[in-house]
């Protein structure tokens, strides 16, 4: 078994880019005990505030934010961040190398009821400049890493540095992260998606003809029987697709037509979509590619399909 820097150092990491992995490792490490101790940790239940998305902040997105956030600014190579629960960016070292943007918490709704939950991280290059909020509008294809950590009965890192998909598992008695597949492969073919259903009536035609074929099983055009997941976290999902394949989306709707996508670009979409394509699956908008996206702002939102190569390419058949 090796750990999380035993690894990154046989497969030739630069030493700046592993240690700024090892100190969003080590916010995990800290989160994981957080959200290990629940109500005895005084972390449940939300707090009088808003972020700037318009989301009441539950106390675990606060805690966690603040965590990240001081470790970040410890960090020097980090020139700046953008997080979920910040509304502006934050500038950190002027010489710094990297730009992180990273969901503290991913999946708050699950958070008082005991459920998955994790923690997302994007690493970009930091151009030369102030930090402003242009120089994190890179397409994801620009990132160097990207990883989520999940709170799960395990506590599980996915990583990529652009080099094939990663998985380790948190020792608790060492606080070590230890290496358990060194290249995820995402089963070319699945018979499972994951859909908020109670959407239905808001997706646009194409989604709505997609998941009708899946639901008719044997009997319909796609000729099998699909079975249906849905966590409530990205992370929980993505991992579910990361582990024995899948196809997870969260596609344009007209539900609140002021908010016609729900996930966001630059630290769930971009991130999730590199760990997804280095483990061979395809993340899409269902007309482009994510990560070859311009960004134009830093919570912006947009549509997600992303999961096993044939069932995506599927599902992006029927957008035509
Ligand atoms: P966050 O908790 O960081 O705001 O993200 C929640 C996101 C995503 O993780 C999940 O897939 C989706 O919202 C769940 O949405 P529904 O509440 O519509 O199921
Ligand atoms: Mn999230
Ligand atoms: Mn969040």
């Amino acid at each position: 078994m090796h750990t999380l820097q035993e690894t990154l150092t046989r497969r030739g990491i630069d030493g700046e880019l592993q240690s700024l992995i090892e100190t969003l490792a080590n916010c995990a490490n800290e989160i994981s005990a957080l959200v290990r101790g629940g109500a005895l940790a005084g972390v449940l239940g939300a707090t009088e505030s808003e972020n700037v998305q318009g989301e009441t902040q539950k106390k675990l997105d606060v805690i966690a934010n603040d965590l990240i956030k001081d470790a970040l600014s410890a960090q020097p190579l980090v020139k700046g961040l953008a997080s979920e629960e910040e509304d502006h960016v934050v500038p950190a070292h002027a010489d710094g190398r990297f730009l992180v943007s990273f969901d503290p918490l991913d999946g708050s709704s699950n958070i008082d009821i005991n459920s998955l939950v994790g923690t997302i991280f994007s690493v970009l290059p930091a151009p030369a400049g102030d930090v402003t909020e242009a120089a994190f509008m890179q397409p994801g294809k620009n990132q160097v890493a990207a990883c989520y950590m999940l709170y799960g009965p395990a506590t599980v890192m996915a990583l990529t540095t652009g080099d094939g998909t990663l998985m380790f598992t948190l020792d608790p008695k060492t606080g070590d992260f230890m290496l358990v597949e060194e290249r995820v492969q995402i089963p070319e073919d699945t018979a499972e998606f994951a859909i908020n259903m109670s959407n239905q009536r808001f997706w646009q035609p194409a989604m709505q003809a997609y998941i009708a074929d899946c639901l008719k099983g044997k009997e319909g055009q796609r000729g099998k029987n699909f079975n249906m997941r849905w966590i409530a976290a990205m992370v929980g999902d993505v991992h579910r697709v990361l582990s024995r394949g899948g196809l997870f989306t969260y596609p344009q709707d007209t539900k609140n037509p002021a908010k016609p996508f729900k996930l966001r670009l630059m630290y769930e979409a971009n991130p999730m979509s590199f760990l997804v394509e280095q483990a061979g699956g395809v993340a899409s908008t269902g007309y482009e590619r994510i990560m070859a996206i311009q960004p134009e702002q830093i919570h912006q939102r947009v549509a997600v399909i992303l999961g096993s190569k044939n069932e995506v390419n599927t599902c992006l058949d029927y957008h035509g």
